[in-house]
């Protein structure tokens, strides 16, 4: 990883305070949430040890393939809108993905709460951290994972997850991919606080509105099947049971075909 070009491109400009470049480390996340830093400081690593997924399941990474990195950035918002900062990420990263491949068969999606499909296929999930909770200004940590030149899928989740080179048969350079990605985040901040227009993006890039999946509330529960109704503005999943039960959900994991 080149951080020199990536020190030039985000911090040179004024659009990061800092980037903290790590060569190894046992998580990005671990690492934002156990230092000091300053507000739009980038942690990125090109070896993540032991990364941290959604659930407390490992986030793996083989090294120097992928990007695995942390923005902490304070954001002046309310408790209750805090999800509306997941939803944005995820957004934006995918609009810089189907920037990034245009000229390629690709097909990118969203899955509930915050996973970038890339043909039926998560390709990058995103972990959040949260401090200062009492404060009008709070700390948030956006924990990022982009499976970008990875080749080795571990038995769990062979059929589940791909990555650009798997689907596009190119390299990308992660930086590329980084600098792209922490400027647009940069460019559209404002749809943070305007959650209709916001939502109405996220949903209409979404993989499974209006379709049956499967979804477990938490990770050894049972799978239920469930048609998904909509995505509420408080950022909860609205699923109708087979017996025409509608609930919504603040957080759960859906399944979208027979082995995703
Ligand atoms: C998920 O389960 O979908 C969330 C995966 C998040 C992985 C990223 S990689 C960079 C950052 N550091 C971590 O330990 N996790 C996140």
């Amino acid at each position: 990883m080149d951080s020199g070009y990536l020190n030039f491109k985000l911090v040179k400009p004024g659009l990061l305070q800092s980037l903290v470049y790590l060569e190894e480390t046992g998580s990005t996340n671990e690492y934002a949430s156990a230092n000091k830093l300053a507000s739009d400081t980038l942690v990125i690593t090109s070896i993540q040890t032991n990364g941290k997924g959604r659930f407390g399941r490992k986030w793996e990474s083989s090294p120097g393939k992928n990007i695995a990195m942390t923005l902490v950035k304070n954001f002046i918002i309310s408790i209750d809108e805090i999800h509306n900062v997941s939803f944005y990420s995820s957004l934006i990263l995918l609009k810089t993905l189907q920037k990034l491949c245009k000229g390629y068969s690709t097909d990118f999606s969203l899955k509930w709460p915050n996973d970038v499909l890339l043909n039926s296929k998560k390709i990058a999930g995103f972990l959040l951290g949260t401090k200062d909770m009492s404060n009008k200004e709070k700390r948030i940590a956006i924990g990022v994972g982009v499976n970008v030149n990875e080749q080795n899928f571990g038995e769990e989740i062979r059929y589940t997850a791909t990555s650009l080179f798997n689907e596009t048969r190119n390299e990308f350079a992660l930086e590329d991919i980084v600098i792209s990605y922490v400027t647009e985040l940069y460019s559209e901040l404002t749809l943070i606080n305007d959650c209709n227009s916001l939502m109405s993006q996220w949903k209409s890039n979404c993989a499974h509105i209006g379709k049956q999946v499967k979804f477990r509330l938490l990770v050894d529960s049972e799978e239920k099947c469930a048609f998904v109704k909509d995505i509420l503005p408080d950022g909860s999943l609205k699923l109708v049971s087979d017996d025409g039960s509608e609930r919504c959900y603040f957080s759960g994991e859906i399944s979208l075909g027979i082995r995703n």
